[in-house]
């Protein structure tokens, strides 16, 4: 019963995309258990684009399940334009299930997103703006709205009545915007219903049968370990839990059902948002990356800090997610930079030396990472397809962080192409 849990190990962007899209090749169903379209899964063929927010990355391989997950937050209007722009570009959306339990992101979650930040002013998180944290709000509150609550137009309209009650205050700045006037929201939202209502499905059970035929299924995470509400460096988080452990809950599965843990990890590090990033770099090095690395958010455009890969937090996110395998992306980005450095322990202000990711904030926040320095490269190493052709120092690079970790690292990124790919020595690849 082959599950595979695909991560991100840092802040997200780490082309999780990508390395779902190659592993979907062999896998029979893919299914995303958390998050919403805050997350941006970006995927190139053959020099075409395709940019996903809430369906799966598998979705380009036809004949495969897709799935929503349960764990996801789902907005309709995304998801629908979202399957619009896929069949305009003749790509199958058949396969694309969405789970009756997921909780819907509905206009006033956008709305408190938003006045949220605002009221935040200097010590805003930087969110997405598009009403996650909210919607996971309600669903811990019991005052979300569900997939199914699609189906029956009494249901939905008593739901919404509910859910906005308690929200009148703080919404009474949006007032006068007409996406709030609960007839209005019943009807655009039982529209999206009638629109989905072919692709609304028990994702957990398609899951059980996938997985109890012995096909594979990859679960796919958005965002990334240290974005974990629980385990990241809150509050400057997200509101669900992108580890590995969360795709038992999300998509309806046991511990027993996963069998590989797959950590995606950049060759150097990114954040988009604010929050503690002790290897951040502010200087030509840091822009070097984001221009070579094309830097920018894919859901909302904003400059991705950029720093050195930092092994301290690799460490833990591996740990944390039990990893049993890394995917290096991005390796061609560090080309022509000399020397290059890595991150392998902290310092806090006061000379303490942390060796282990601090679970203190306070730390976090002033740490100072200290660096290893190891010898660049200058080629351009985007056509090598094999461990050899890679040269010595990249090379050696890749083994430093398997070293530290402590895991084989599979895969290895040297272009957004789907065929710009390095499958390491030795390493059959039991998922793909
Ligand atoms: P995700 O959210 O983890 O799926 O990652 P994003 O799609 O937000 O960001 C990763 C970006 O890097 C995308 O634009 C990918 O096309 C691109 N990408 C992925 N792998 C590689 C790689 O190995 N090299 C380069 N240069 N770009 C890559
Ligand atoms: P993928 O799946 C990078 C960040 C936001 C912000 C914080 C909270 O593409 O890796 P939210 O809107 O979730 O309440 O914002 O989390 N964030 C991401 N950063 N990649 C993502 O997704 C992200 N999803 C959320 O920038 O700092
Ligand atoms: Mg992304």
């Amino acid at each position: 019963m082959p599950g595979v849990v695909i991560i991100g190990t840092q802040w997200g962007d780490e082309g999780k995309g990508k390395v779902v899209d190659l592993l979907a090749e062999r896998a029979a169903m893919v299914v995303r258990f958390q998050g919403g379209n805050n997350a941006g899964h970006t995927i190139v063929r053959d020099d075409e684009t395709f940019k996903f927010h809430l369906i799966p990355s598998g979705i380009l391989h036809p004949g495969k399940i897709c799935a929503i997950g349960n764990g996801v937050v789902v907005d309709p209007a995304v998801l629908t334009s979202e399957i619009d722009a896929l069949r305009r570009r003749g790509v199958d959306v058949g396969g694309l299930k969405l789970s009756a339990n997921a909780h819907l992101i509905m206009p006033y979650h956008v709305m408190l997103d938003t006045a949220g930040e605002a009221k935040l002013g200097k010590l805003e998180i930087g969110t997405t703006k598009r009403g996650i944290g909210p919607c996971y709000a309600d669903k811990s509150a019991r005052l979300g709205i569900r997939v199914q609550d699609l189906l029956d137009a009494k249901i939905l309209r008593k739901k919404i009545a509910a859910a906005l009650e308690p929200k009148q205050q703080l919404l009474r700045p949006f007032a006068r915007d007409p996406k709030l006037d609960l007839h209005t929201m019943t009807e655009e939202y039982l529209r999206y219903g009638h629109r989905l209502e072919p692709h609304i499905a028990d994702t957990a059970k398609l899951c059980w049968e996938t997985l109890d035929s012995g096909r594979t299924v990859l679960f796919e995470g958005a965002q990334a370990t240290l974005l974990d509400l629980d385990h990241g460096t809150y509050p400057f988080v997200t509101s669900s839990n992108p580890v590995a452990g969360a795709a038992c809950v999300g998509a309806g599965v046991g511990p027993t059902d996963i069998d590989e843990v797959w950590g995606v990890c950049k060759a150097y590090t990114t954040r988009v948002g604010a929050g503690p990033f002790p290897s951040e770099l502010t200087d030509e090095v840091g822009v070097h990356l984001r221009d070579r690395g094309h830097e920018f958010g894919t859901t909302t455009g904003r400059e991705r800090r950029c720093g050195w890969l930092d092994l301290v937090a690799l460490r833990y996110a591996t740990r944390l997610n039990r990893l049993s395998a890394l995917a290096i992306t991005k390796l061609d980005v560090l080309s022509g930079l000399d020397p290059l450095r890595i991150a392998v322990r902290y310092r806090g202000t006061e000379g303490a030396v942390f060796e282990e990711f601090p679970y203190h904030q306070s730390i976090l926040h002033t740490a100072a990472a200290e660096y290893e320095e190891m010898p660049g490269w200058e080629e351009d190493i985007s056509g090598a397809r094999s461990e050899s052709e890679l040269p010595p120092q990249a090379r050696d690079y890749l083994a430093a962080i398997s070293e530290s970790a402590g895991v084989p690292i599979k895969l290895v990124g040297v272009g957004p192409g789907r065929e710009q790919v390095v499958r390491m020595n030795g390493v059959e690849l039991k998922a793909a």
